[in-house]
């Protein structure tokens, strides 16, 4: 059996910092190298070894990979949805040169296994709103779908030409406690509660009625393993694989919050957002991946606002 030795690309970020904690449960505390252009996260800190690392120094990234005898890499480095929308060039350089570097890499290098997350926003207008299927129209309108899409077809060519096992889910809005959102289109719905227990209202940036797919990061962060700890054969998707947990509106979320802090209140007030939002699907068709490896997703709204409330109040 391979004694793993794991790398986490951007694990200082809202994915990284539980992705990392939860992969050191898994392999030891020593086997999961955790790395970031930025310092490293609080929550990280005395968990494990750290390194500094901008993925889009190919060399340096060569480098540690050989010394640190890596045998799976989780790339998560990346400019999101509305960041990207600020800084187009930047977006689409980081994304998609960071992913190259690491596929290159991990041909080279024979990495065992190489997890790459894509998006939703891989959706856009043309796209079917409801139950969007796993294979579809896919016209994405944004610089972050553009480059997830063309990131989806590279993990596909590197696995059909190279043999690199990468594998990919298209994560819909993550709600988490631990680590803040990194800029994305669904961020209201992680400031939402931290709003709710210290101010008791919220201005939010989407209408209210703007559905969006949804998943609690518990629930995210056990379809990645789950996803990477499937056996091979059962790999039948090598773009990326839709999952889908629970899809709600801000006015939803306000009525879930209001049963725990009656005394909250909402207003709207859409920005530039809301026009990203409008392109993407309403709710997801996870069916594939339910039947390739057992996704099945454990959080609803209700179950994830009580969680989150709970863990916001009580650290
Ligand atoms: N959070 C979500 O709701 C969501 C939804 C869909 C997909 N995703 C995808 O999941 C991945 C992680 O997202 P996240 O929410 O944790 O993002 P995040 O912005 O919170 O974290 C990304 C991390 O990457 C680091 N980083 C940026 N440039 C780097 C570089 N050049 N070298 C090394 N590190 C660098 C940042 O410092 C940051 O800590 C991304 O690919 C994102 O597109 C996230």
């Amino acid at each position: 059996m391979i004694r793993e030795r794991i790398l986490v690309i951007g694990a200082s970020g809202q994915i990284g910092v539980e992705l990392t904690l939860a992969l050191r449960k898994i392999y030891g505390n020593n086997n999961v190298v955790a790395s970031d252009l930025r310092e490293e996260n609080e929550l990280l800190k005395g968990t494990g070894p750290y390194v500094s690392i901008d993925v889009m120094n190919k060399e340096m990234l060569h480098v540690q990979v050989i010394r640190q005898n890596i045998t799976q890499i989780y790339l998560l480095a990346a400019i999101l949805s509305a960041t990207g929308e600020k800084n187009p060039n930047l977006a689409w350089h980081l994304n998609m040169q960071g992913l190259l570097n690491v596929l290159d890499i991990a041909r080279e290098e024979k990495i065992y296994k190489v997890y790459w997350p894509s998006s939703i926003a891989v959706f856009g207008p043309t796209s079917p709103k409801q139950n969007c299927p796993q294979q579809t129209i896919i016209e994405p309108t944004t610089v972050y779908g553009i480059s997830k899409y063309a990131g989806e077809f590279w993990c596909n060519y590197y696995h059909q030409r190279y043999q690199v096992d990468v594998r990919s889910l298209r994560y819909p809005g993550l709600i988490s406690y631990k680590s803040a959102p990194g800029g994305g289109t669904t961020d209201y719905a992680v400031e939402i509660y931290h709003e709710a227990l210290e101010e008791k209202k919220y201005t939010c940036f989407l209408r209210e009625d703007t559905y969006l797919p949804m998943m609690y990061m518990p629930d995210a962060i056990r379809a990645t393993i789950e996803l990477m700890e499937a056996p091979t054969a059962d790999i039948s998707i090598r773009t990326s694989y839709n999952v889908s947990a629970m899809s709600f509106s801000p006015k939803e979320i306000s009525a879930a919050i209001k049963n725990y802090i009656p005394e909250f209140t909402i207003s709207y007030e859409p920005d530039y957002r809301q026009s990203i939002a409008d392109s993407w699907p309403q709710s997801i068709d996870d069916s594939v991946a339910g039947k390739d490896w057992g996704w099945k997703p454990e959080f609803d709204l209700n179950k994830m606002t009580k969680d989150m409330l709970e863990n916001l109040r009580h650290p």
